[in-house]
């Protein structure tokens, strides 16, 4: 177990410049190379891929898109190992894929067909590369690469059969044509952020997932009032579109059912739809090690955007905590709470999901609320809260409270925060770490401590932009009671901010070149040093430098006092947050920066600290759909990784892929050390 004197107390790299090349940057020292990218075949003789857009059986390939993801090491007797660093299962969330107009540019030969009706033949691909791979890596020699042939791979998809556990199993709101009894869903959507659970399993979250769902106009009326609100609550109004029109392909319902309305006229419920959504949204448990088992659906832990989920310190006799953020502007930060206490014995045991069962499918959900004093509560969501007892939407049972938990938190009064994306526990200290990576609707009438920023001044104050433009990094220190607790103290360890913005509105951290970043969202802490890896996702500074990763080695919540934002106005509004010590050059550097238009995500590492896996998202994310031809072509705004020398293309030609990188220090030593 990580104990404070073996953490890392400074950075050991030379922090790196930001950078506009189509290529993976790292520090002198170490080496980043390509081992598994978008296509790349699961199966032993399954044709590399082509990349030209003529690939097929995408049930079988690498998925798009590459996010959260984690290393189990696994031993030469093919079982799991606390110590192996030369051989593992990396289990990695496929989050979307790159579209501006429906189809999905880089899987079809010519950027794919954008009207509907959507031929079939392009969504069979579009829904495969959706969901989780699991994938075996080994080192042989100096060199890492993924294992082909290797009878651990898996894929889930938009289509697998998932099981519903939890308080929602087998409620009327998860009945569907596929699911007569509610026990079941087809399918896991939008992978976003990841999560590791003590047991060995890995999570995955499910974040834009209401996005692939059509409701047609005239919906509402075919629905109760109750129905209609979560629908609204939950991005889908009345006529919203789908992203990709799958629901057009063909009359089966595996992809019907994408339209979330009754769509026909039968009396057995065969094309009744209108539940299809509540099969989404969930914390997905997986085990990797068993090849034939189902992934869980765990609804105890509420339905919403998920990003990852970050567990307490482990303390044997106490309940276990799981933090989570729902990552859309003005959602919230949940934490759910165990009813089993924790038993040593469980980090071993033999049926790996029953273990998952045992502390995920029975325990209390809660809410953050952040008060201005520094101070927090979580708000217990559950029938009997005269509050949410009392809510406009009339909650029928705990399971309407997990599948509808958004709405329970608004009646409660929880804090709306600027976009919460991944959280990550402190290896030692067990505070937890929130990145809320930006809210361009955050202004002066909804401003609050926790939410402190309204605005940006873009290169010197030339440009200013409204809202939370570039997010921050925010902690909090659990109280009495630890996992268990109601309070809790909090802080906002980093602003992201330009290195030349305003130092009393915008760059509250006194970031300098070496260190400054906007929009943090993978976040992590390695348990070998303590570092915490901070993983951007940038749409405002990706004019003067790609997406990047940062490391930093944070204090503890209140270490560096008060700071008072004082933005006239009138009547005048002032704002007092608490803020983290401001960091130094030995305490954050940038590590990394991507390819064009990619975004960095997703991060793990071998159990000896000395071998990082870090995702890269949708390189050349940019390229115009017209710019997608039936060949290479050197319009693409990336290449990546082609022109790093991997797999099929020219260097200044090839298509971009998501893929996963490993990184290795030259001499030896752990990463960031
Ligand atoms: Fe999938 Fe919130 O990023
Ligand atoms: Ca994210
Ligand atoms: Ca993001
Ligand atoms: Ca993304």
């Amino acid at each position: 177990a990580p104990t404070s004197d073996n953490l890392n107390t400074k950075l050991g790299f030379g922090a790196i410049d930001k950078s506009r090349a189509d290529a993976v940057i790292v520090p002198a020292g170490y080496t980043a190379s390509v081992i598994y990218a978008l296509g790349d075949p699961l199966v032993a003789g399954l044709a590399a891929y082509g990349n030209l857009g003529n690939d097929s059986n995408y049930e079988n390939r690498a998925g798009d898109h590459h996010d959260g993801m984690d290393f189990f090491a696994m031993g030469s007797d093919n079982a799991r190992s606390a110590t192996a660093s030369d051989r593992g299962l990396l289990v990695m969330n496929h989050e979307a894929t790159t579209d501006t107009t429906r189809s999905s540019h880089f899987l079809h030969l010519a950027g794919g067909t954008t009207t509907l009706p959507r031929p079939i033949a392009e969504v069979d691909k579009e829904v495969a590369i959706h969901g989780i791979s699991v994938v075996e890596v080994k080192k042989t020699g100096a060199n890492w690469g993924y294992v082909q042939a290797s009878g651990f791979n898996r894929r889930f998809t938009a289509l697998t059969e998932v099981d519903i556990t939890g308080p929602a199993r087998g409620d009327a709101l998860l009945v569907t044509p596929y699911a007569p009894t509610g026990l079941v869903t087809r399918g896991t959507l939008n992978n976003c952020g990841s999560g590791r659970t003590p047991w060995g399993t890995y999570l995955s979250g499910e974040e834009n997932w209401f996005q692939y769902y059509t409701r047609p106009a005239g919906d509402n009326a075919a629905r109760g009032d109750k129905s209609v609100l979560a629908l609204n609550r939950y991005g889908r109004a009345e006529g919203a579109a789908s992203r990709h029109g799958w629901e057009t392909a063909g009359a089966d319902s595996k992809y019907a059912r994408f339209n979330i309305a009754k769509t026909g006229a039968s009396t057995d419920g065969s094309d009744d739809f209108r539940n299809e959504m509540n099969g989404m949204g969930y914390i997905v448990e997986v085990d990797p090690f068993d090849a034939t088992s189902r992934a869980k659906k765990r609804s105890a832990l509420g339905r919403f955007a998920h990003e990852s989920a970050a567990f307490s310190k482990l303390v044997v006799g106490e309940p276990l905590a799981v933090y989570m953020g729902d990552d859309s502007r003005n959602e919230y930060i949940y934490k759910y709470v165990s009813t089993a206490v924790w038993s040593a014995a469980d980090a071993n045991a033999a049926d790996r999901l029953a273990t998952g069962a045992k502390y995920l499918d029975d325990g209390k959900l809660y809410v953050a609320q952040f008060n201005v004093d520094g101070t927090g509560t979580w708000i217990e969501l559950a029938l009997g809260n005269t509050a949410i007892d009392a809510a406009a939407y009339d909650f029928a049972n705990a399971a309407d409270v997990r599948i509808n938990c958004r709405l329970a938190a608004d009646a409660v009064g929880a804090t709306k925060m600027d976009r919460p994306e991944w959280c990550a526990t402190h290896p030692t200290s067990g505070e937890v770490y929130f990145t809320l990576t930006n809210n361009s609707n955050r202004t002066l009438a909804t401003v609050d401590a926790a939410n402190p920023r309204v605005y940006s001044d873009v290169r010197n104050a030339a440009t200013v932009q409204s809202g939370n433009v570039n997010g921050h990094i925010l902690r909090i220190k659990d109280g009495a009671g630890n996992a268990a607790a109601i309070s809790f103290t909090w802080d906002i360890y980093l602003f992201g901010a330009e290195a030349g913005a305003s130092a009393g509105f915008v760059n509250l951290s006194s970031l300098t070149g070496d260190q400054d970043f906007s929009s943090p969202d993978g976040l992590w802490f390695s348990p070998n040093t303590g570092i915490c890896w901070i993983q951007t996702d940038d749409g405002a500074y990706t004019d003067a430098t790609n997406c990047m990763m940062l490391a930093g080695i944070p204090g503890t919540v209140g270490d560096g006092g008060t700071k008072t934002l004082n933005y006239g106005g009138t009547p005048a509004v002032s704002v007092t947050t608490h803020v983290g010590k401001a960091p130094t050059a030995d305490t954050l550097r940038r590590f990394l920066v991507g390819p064009k238009d990619c975004e960095i995500t997703g991060i793990c590492e071998t159990p000896d600290g000395k071998t990082l896996f870090v995702n890269i998202q949708h390189p050349g994310e940019g390229t115009a759909l017209a710019d997608v031809v039936a060949d290479n072509t050197a319009a693409y705004t990336s290449h990546w990784p082609a022109n790093a020398g991997y797999g099929a293309g020219g260097a200044t030609t090839a298509r971009p892929r998501s893929a996963t990188i490993v990184i290795t220090k030259n001499d030896g030593g752990r990463i960031g050390s």
